[in-house]
């Protein structure tokens, strides 16, 4: 077999029935980023949509804003349009909080409909934040949590569980769960799922309703998009909906709002699952954000995803001897990011920084690159490995200055 060149990056870039969508991004010429698994980039419209209802919203409509332009209903109206992305009802997702504070909340109803039951089974190695979400809620409701490898989920479940509380897809590896069986295996148990869709919403088709899920959450500035510190979406099964104990009951999610009432009295429907006032000008950049999507189909998301990251794997094995592939292999049990491990990860990836190219590290020695298909080109992939290929080479990554942690790796 001969060896991939720069002309097949070309060709598939030719090849892609996404490539014009890279347009509605502000995208710096000099860099090829491929973190957006972690933080998105910037559509076109959003500095407008923001700036306008900064000026024009704000500034001269005042407070009256909050009734004449859609600021009161913005995280039932944006959950209506996220609802298509995890094939859920418009009714069934909001979007406020953020994803810790989703996940608390959802937690929390969900043991309140497993009351008889004494366990919340989770993954060990997950997302530190849902980890500790996890755990405080166990305590606040005296249950008992059982982490066990993610490979032994299934086999762990059983008429003692709660809850299966787990992330789709995981940070660190871009390991993907069965979110399907392990939903029915918990079904068939009696327990319910919370599922985190950090890491697939947005960049691949989801179907919480048919799967028959019961809650998720996921953020929205990863491959939606929406904005550091965008708001995150709930969702919660329209059957699931009127027995939702709010653990954090606030006006946001009260009947009657405006009623000024002494008593809590939740909302119908997901509305419940509000708290209180949301971010305004995050959740408008998020919904000028979702416009980078018109007339895209998830599954052509996902089948370049795949693509994507099949070619980044191709060429790290072909090329980058001394770093080792830790996704896994088959593109079905893996998200959009791929994760590659090095003994000097941290510094190898600030090095590649300082030549333009844009990944992460993560604990222990794990290298991330994101694939996301609405911008990443096949050239870039091309591109960051050869650049890889030649901090290592050279050795680069042993300067000094990639040596100094930074708060945000
Ligand atoms: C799986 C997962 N859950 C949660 C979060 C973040 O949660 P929050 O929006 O509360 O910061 C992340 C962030 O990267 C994540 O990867």
């Amino acid at each position: 077999v001969r060896a991939s060149t720069r002309d097949d990056a070309l060709a598939l870039d030719a090849g892609d029935s996404l490539a014009h969508v890279r347009t509605r991004f502000v995208l710096p010429p000099s860099v090829i980023y491929l973190d957006g698994n972690s933080l998105g980039a910037l559509p076109r419209g959003v500095t407008e949509r923001v700036h306008d209802t900064i000026e024009r919203e704000w500034g001269h409509d005042l407070i009256s804003s909050w009734n004449e332009h859609g600021w009161w209903d913005a995280p039932r109206r944006i959950g209506a349009r996220l609802a298509r992305f995890i094939g859920a009802e418009a009714g069934e997702v909001v979007v406020s909080d953020s994803t810790s504070v989703n996940l608390y909340k959802l937690l929390h109803a969900a043991i309140s409909n497993r009351a008889e039951r004494s366990v919340l089974l989770t993954e060990r190695h997950g997302f530190p934040t849902d980890r500790y979400v996890i755990d405080s809620v166990a305590r606040e409701r005296g249950l008992t949590v059982e982490a066990c490898e993610p490979g032994a989920v299934l086999a762990r479940i059983d008429e003692r569980v709660a809850v299966v509380a787990l992330t789709h897809v995981d940070y660190r590896t871009g390991r993907r769960h069965d979110l399907e069986a392990v939903t029915a295996t918990a079904h068939e148990a009696g327990a319910l799922v919370v599922w985190d869709l950090c890491h697939s919403v947005g960049a691949m088709p989801l179907d919480v309703d048919r799967a028959g899920v019961d809650y998720a959450v996921g953020c929205t500035y990863k491959y939606l998009n929406g904005g550091p510190g965008a708001p995150a979406f709930a969702f919660v099964a329209h059957r699931h909906q009127a027995r939702f104990a709010q653990p954090i009951a606030g006006w946001h999610g009260h009947a009657r709002p405006f009623a000024m009432e002494e008593a809590y009295a939740p909302a119908a429907g997901a509305s419940r699952l509000l708290t209180g006032t949301p971010p305004i000008l995050s959740l408008v950049a998020l919904e000028a954000a979702l416009g980078a999507f018109e007339g895209v189909d998830l599954h052509d998301v996902r089948a370049k995803s795949v693509a994507l990251s099949e070619w980044f794997i191709t060429l790290v094995d072909e090329r980058v001897p001394e770093a080792t592939v830790v996704s896994p292999r088959d593109a079905g049990d893996r998200g959009s990011h791929v994760s590659v491990a090095h003994p000097s990860a941290y510094a190898v990836v600030q090095a590649l920084a300082a030549r333009g190219v844009i990944g992460d590290y993560r604990e222990p020695d794990v290298m991330r690159f994101g694939v996301a298909p609405l911008y990443t080109r096949f050239v870039d992939v091309w591109d960051a490995v050869d650049r890889l290929v030649e901090v290592l080479r050279t050795q680069e990554w042993r300067r000094p200055e990639h040596q100094i942690r930074r708060t945000v790796t």
